[in-house]
């Protein structure tokens, strides 16, 4: 039994390690596309076809459930997806909306009609697809009124990320941060809206200071996970837990380890 998770690369990994923690009984299938990775720059429907790709790979693993652990998936494949009907028992969820939940302080499934919030101005870090999506506006928009969301297209970071390169990648997020700030000097919350990104959440939190809350998405998707699982506990699907790829496994097992500080075993998709 194996809940699938899915990114570009390396970053749902930060989804992936808070779901175990919150649901160790629950065994999980990775998937990262690091040979199409990054995501960001590519368009719409280049990423919706390589994302409908991937969750079909994990769905043949047996998986029932697809956790979408990629900003620029879910903006670009998950409505698509879900509009153009998925096959009978298989789901896919992606990261937006419990990260809005928790930035509106509403509970899952409160579909009430948009309200004011305590934060007004939000700084977003995300992918230059995922800003140009517009998606995170359209999903806050839903549930908020009055809330100006700045955003900033990180550029580049993704890559240095995934190939582990951390001062480039420390030297792109003071930049892109000092950039947000030229045209909104004092955010009182930043979304780090990319699922690489929590990997460098001490830079962003260091070079936005103290008074600025960060929102990542580990633990809030690990949440809303738990929360689903409990009221469809026949989605734990079947298939085996593991690690695969699409990219070289040796070079993606090594920063998997790097990054989550225990050993990762990735095997060819
Ligand atoms: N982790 C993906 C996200 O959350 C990265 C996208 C990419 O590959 O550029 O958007």
């Amino acid at each position: 039994m194996a809940v699938g998770i899915f990114d570009s690369g390396l970053g749902g990994l930060t989804v992936l390690n808070a779901a175990q923690k919150r649901l160790p009984e629950v065994d999980f299938l990775y998937l990262g596309d690091n040979a199409h990775a990054p995501y960001g720059v590519r368009d719409a429907d280049d990423v919706y076809g390589l994302t409908v790709k991937a969750v079909q790979r994990l769905w043949d693993g047996g998986c029932d459930l697809v956790i979408l652990a990629c900003n620029t998936a879910s903006a670009a494949a998950l409505r698509r997806m879900q509009e153009g009907g998925l096959p009978k028992g298989k789901r896919v969820l992606g990261v937006f909306v419990p990260l809005i939940e928790a930035l509106t302080e509403r509970r899952w499934g409160d579909n009430s009609p948009p309200r004011e919030v305590a934060v007004k101005h939000v700084a977003l870090f995300a992918t230059p697809a995922t800003v140009a999506s517009r998606a995170f506006q359209r999903e806050l928009a839903f549930r908020a009124i009055g809330v100006d969301v700045e955003a900033q297209a990180c550029g580049g970071l993704v890559d240095a990320i995934e190939e582990g390169d951390m001062i480039l990648a420390e030297a792109l997020v003071r930049s892109h941060v000092d950039a947000l700030r030229r045209k909104m000097p004092d955010p009182q919350a930043a979304i780090l809206g990319c699922t690489h990104y929590p990997l460098m959440e001490q830079v962003f939190q260091d070079a936005l200071g103290p008074d600025v809350q960060v929102f990542s998405q580990g633990d809030l998707v690990a949440e809303s996970l738990a929360d689903y699982l409990v009221r469809h506990p026949d989605m734990q699907g079947g298939g085996q837990s593991g690690f695969l790829t699409t990219g070289d496994p040796r070079k993606v097992s090594d920063q998997a380890t790097q990054f989550l500080r225990r050993q990762i075993t990735f095997c060819a998709a």
